[in-house]
């Protein structure tokens, strides 16, 4: 980190921090607040960023955001205005190591919050953090129950199974904590510091990048293997269903989501979807767009358990009708006009 940043009278820049800024939803993240005039991106993740990417930020930081002097220095050097908070370790990996888990997910996110409180604290203007939960915050009891259920309510069915869904579940609570009753007994307390908001991401799909350590990865792996002309044995059986949305469309509901008035947000957290196929349905629209994928299925019990715990579909109309969420991609348009095309171009140039 330099002190570039500073200007020579002591105000620090306005800045939008993004965390897990190397990852899939932080790549389509940054590119859309940059596409939508962004200028004063400062970026953190433990790796270094793709030239791309560090391109579109005013400064880029390989740290973890677990480290209480990074941030602190961070606060040193910038006024923080926005935060969009995507680090997390996703299901199937925090199942390998909970309590990591639960300290980047659940610590960092707290760590964030209170940075939030401070810097809103300290220029006198609430701080934006905008938080991607998931569908992993749900957690239907058995198969017949999710049958029953098709279309789960977001405040329906929260008993997560995996230490990533807890994580996300205690996260929404936590920001609205923070956004509502932060120190709420303290004779100096200031409201309205932080302006929490918050979606819950189905299985997420994209052109660009293939997603890791994550449970509804079954979709994304089927597509990029059957591009890259490699066999592919689905980890959950064919009738297996739960919903996905392309990766443009949960980047642009997400800035809707942010950009939107306040007062025009009555859910403390939104439920997103675009289509729910079956895993069967998802590998015969791949054998469409690539009639050699050699697609098979090979349920793994346990990871088969978690998807199962994840409803069919969800209700995402209070999104739908508090910040005017539209997704542009169902599940055919999601094949033909994004994912197919751009994934074609995207092999073919590295072959
Ligand atoms: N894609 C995530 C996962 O599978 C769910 O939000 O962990």
């Amino acid at each position: 980190m330099d002190q570039s940043t500073v200007s020579p009278g002591g105000r620090r820049a306005d800045a939008i921090l993004i965390t897990g800024a190397g990852g899939e939803v932080g790549h389509g993240m940054i590119r859309g607040l940059y596409e939508r005039g962004a200028r004063n991106i400062v970026a953190i993740d433990l790796r270094e960023l793709d030239a791309e990417i560090r391109a579109m930020c005013m400064q880029t930081v390989v740290g973890d955001i677990c480290d209480a002097m990074l941030l602190g220095r961070l606060l040193a050097m910038y006024e923080v205005r926005e935060i969009y908070h995507l680090a997390a370790l996703l299901s199937t990996r925090a199942e390998f190591t909970p309590e990591t888990a639960h300290d980047v997910n659940v610590g960092g996110t707290l760590g964030l919050l209170r940075l939030a409180a401070e810097q809103a604290r300290s220029h006198g203007v609430p701080v934006k953090f905008v938080f991607p939960s998931s569908i992993a915050a749900f957690g239907m009891p058995d198969l017949e129950t999710k049958a029953r259920h098709p279309k789960v309510r977001w405040d329906h069915f929260v008993m997560p199974t995996t230490m990533y869904g807890c994580n996300k579940l205690a996260c929404e609570h936590l920001g609205r904590y923070y956004m509502q009753h932060y120190r709420q007994l303290a004779k100096d307390r200031v409201p309205d510091l932080v302006d929490f908001r918050c979606v819950r991401y189905p299985g997420l799909i994209s052109a660009d990048t293939v997603p890791s350590g994550g449970t509804s990865d079954y979709g994304p792996e089927m597509l990029h293997s059957a591009a890259k002309g490699e066999p592919y044995a689905c980890f959950v059986r064919e009738a297996t269903r739960i919903p996905f949305l392309t990766m443009p469309d949960a980047v642009s509901a997400t800035l809707a989501l942010a950009t939107a008035d306040r007062d025009q947000l009555r859910c403390p957290i939104y439920n997103l979807t675009a289509f729910s196929p079956t895993a069967a349905e998802f590998a015969e629209i791949v054998r469409q767009h690539f009639p050699n994928a050699d697609i098979t299925f090979d349920p793994d019990e346990q990871r088969q358990a978690i998807v199962d715990s994840w409803p069919a579909d969800v209700d995402d109309s209070p999104a739908r009708e508090d910040f005017g969420f539209a997704p542009k991609h169902d599940l055919e348009t999601a094949f033909a006009e994004y994912l197919v095309p751009r994934i074609k171009a995207r092999y073919a140039a590295a072959e």
